[in-house]
């Protein structure tokens, strides 16, 4: 077993961590997994059971600016608003940043900006983590390249591997007992056409992390046996279909592959579930549409919130189907 701070320093070997530039301002996308990471190997290390893969959600996620402080305390603003050493996310991140800082020094004045509503399975804590690396790598002038500061982000939260790149990504899960062969790898295609939709059916904090529902999911579900066969067939399914751009493949495996673990995680002791009625209004419309011959598809993470796939030509349908969507647009091209 090995502990972060080790990880940290292979990946740093070499490397100083003396301020090299005292303010900064970086990004980092938020990332939606087609293909989803539900329980770990190595719980330190975020080290998953199987590999996973993701789109990138271009402008929805984390800005990350910093500047060296001469004072005694960092000072934290999120989403423009000043918090405290008491607050939960100033904990996190702090403690994510002290495996990096040199007896708690430099200290900083840190604004984190989300576009997305934070632990609302919108998948900001993977942005925050990806965009808090990106913020050291220059602070401490790393010259890091994206796949090592997977690595690091990794050991933030797990799916955080996968926002260094927009795009789709795969995150490797690797075999090696430091997690050095578990990262993100950018798969060199893109798919103009996709669309994703966000539907937010709440903003509140999960009732469960991911963290805490993937282990009592891993020690207690009966169909976890069954989780990494499934995530083998529908990751294959997923790559062959967006290789040659086969929507219908790729939505199918999708809904599938989010079915599935949420199906595993409700056969746990306790049971949990993420959906509320929204939820499963939203399911029940997608299903109508596609017997009404409608292409759209859904995904769904730890949280309640509702991921629409779909291409562009069904933008309009989408919009006036469900008024509240928000449509991204995963590539500029
Ligand atoms: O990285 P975490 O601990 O926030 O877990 C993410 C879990 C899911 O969003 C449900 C799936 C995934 O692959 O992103």
């Amino acid at each position: 077993m090995y502990s972060k701070e080790q990880i940290i320093a292979n990946v740093l070997a070499g490397k100083s961590n003396v301020v090299q530039q005292e303010k900064g301002a970086v990004y980092a996308p938020a990332n939606i997994a087609l293909c989803k990471y539900w329980g770990k190997r190595d719980r330190t290390l975020n080290l998953p059971m199987t590999p996973s893969l993701s789109i990138s959600l271009a402008q929805k996620g984390s800005h990350f600016a910093f500047e060296v402080l001469n004072e005694e305390k960092d000072r934290v603003k999120l989403n423009g608003i000043a918090i405290d050493a008491q607050h939960d996310f100033y904990q996190r991140l702090f403690s994510f940043i002290n495996l990096f800082r040199r007896n708690d020094e430099p200290r900083l004045n840190i604004d984190i900006t989300s576009t997305i509503p934070i632990a609302a399975g919108l998948a900001s804590s993977a942005s925050g983590f990806a965009s808090v690396v990106k913020g050291l790598n220059i602070l401490y002038g790393w010259q890091l390249s994206c796949s090592e500061l997977s690595l690091l982000a990794r050991l933030g939260s797990g799916s955080a591997c996968r926002s260094l790149w927009d795009g789709f990504v795969e995150w490797q899960h690797g075999s090696r007992d430091d997690g050095m062969d578990s990262l993100g790898i950018p798969l060199d295609l893109v798919w103009p056409q996709l669309r994703i939709g966000l539907l937010l059916a709440s903003s509140d904090k999960k009732s469960i992390s991911s963290r805490e529902a993937m282990a009592i999911t891993k020690q207690t579900s009966p169909l976890y046996s069954l989780w990494p066969e499934q995530v083998a067939a529908d990751l294959a399914m997923i790559k062959t279909a967006l290789a040659e751009k086969n929507f219908t493949d790729l939505g199918e495996a999708s809904e599938r592959n989010a079915i599935a673990m949420h199906a595993t995680m409700l056969e746990a002791t306790p049971a949990i579930s993420y959906s509320n009625a929204k939820t499963a209004a939203w399911v029940q419309q997608v299903w109508q549409l596609r017997q009404d011959n409608m292409p759209v598809y859904f995904t769904q993470d730890a949280g309640p919130n509702l991921k629409l796939l779909f291409l562009e030509d069904r933008y309009t349908d989408i919009l006036q189907l469900f008024p509240d969507v928000e449509i991204i647009k995963p590539f500029s091209v």
